[in-house]
């Protein structure tokens, strides 16, 4: 992690508000926000377009190294590209979204966009970096000054994933959501907080409510240490 540059770990599962929420604590804090998931969508949209087995590990690591990747970190203007080309919609389609659990599941893979995030961390530019995923804390940066668990009520999160995708019904959403809890689960444990994080169960809060809590434990986390 980049020497000077105040890291927000933020872990989540899917469906929890951790995207909206670390966007916004990013905004208020003047930070910037990078959002982890998203390199691993954009490998499984890069295998897909090679026309790559995404469940073959030795595929998506041939695959992975040729893989230009830049993403934003402006929580103003968010953008994702691979290879000059702008996939910041087309990585939330579900076909990516079904893939994604194969590319991350690959260690090698993993080890490089960890080097990757720690790079564009270094990097960036602002004074700290909201950094959200699924093993922030645990893994690609287990020393950060402030780290945080987001949690919510399975429900809670597949009522607020099918608010977002108008198109799905709420039984199909709750039914994905589950199985990529499942497939997520089986590649880093994010349902459980390590030692020394704080969780924030945002089930009974709203999304002002939300980041007021993040900021809550930022800021005591940061007069502390
Ligand atoms: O947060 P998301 O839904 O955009 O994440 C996409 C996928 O990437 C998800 O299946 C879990 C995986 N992921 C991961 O394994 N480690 C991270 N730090 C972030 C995401």
């Amino acid at each position: 992690t980049g020497a000077g540059t105040v890291v927000v770990a933020l872990d989540g599962p899917a469906g929890s508000g951790k995207s909206s929420v670390s966007k916004q604590v990013a905004r208020r804090l003047g930070y910037g926000y990078l959002d982890t998931g998203a390199a691993y969508r954009a490998l499984a949209w890069h295998a897909l377009e090679r026309g790559i087995d995404t469940s073959d590990a030795a595929s998506v690591l041939d695959v992975s190294g040729d893989f230009d990747y830049a993403i934003s970190l402006d929580p103003d203007s968010y953008w994702v590209r691979v290879g000059g080309v702008d996939v910041t919609d087309a990585i939330r389609e579900p076909r990516v979204s079904d893939a994604v659990s194969g590319v991350a599941r690959v260690p090698a893979v993993r080890q490089s966009v960890n080097a990757l995030f720690r790079a564009l961390v270094a990097h960036s530019g602002r004074p700290g970096v909201v950094v959200e995923g699924r093993d922030i804390t645990t893994v690609v940066a287990p020393d950060a000054p402030v780290r945080i668990l987001l949690t919510a009520a399975p429900e809670v999160r597949a009522a607020r994933r099918s608010a977002e995708l108008t198109t799905q019904d709420a039984a199909a959403v709750a039914a994905a959501l589950h199985r990529r809890d499942a497939s997520d689960s089986s590649v880093v444990d994010f349902l459980t907080a390590a030692p020394g994080v704080e969780v924030v169960d945002s089930t009974d809060l709203d999304f002002d409510q939300t980041v007021d809590a993040v900021l809550g434990v930022i800021r005591s986390a940061l007069s502390a240490s």
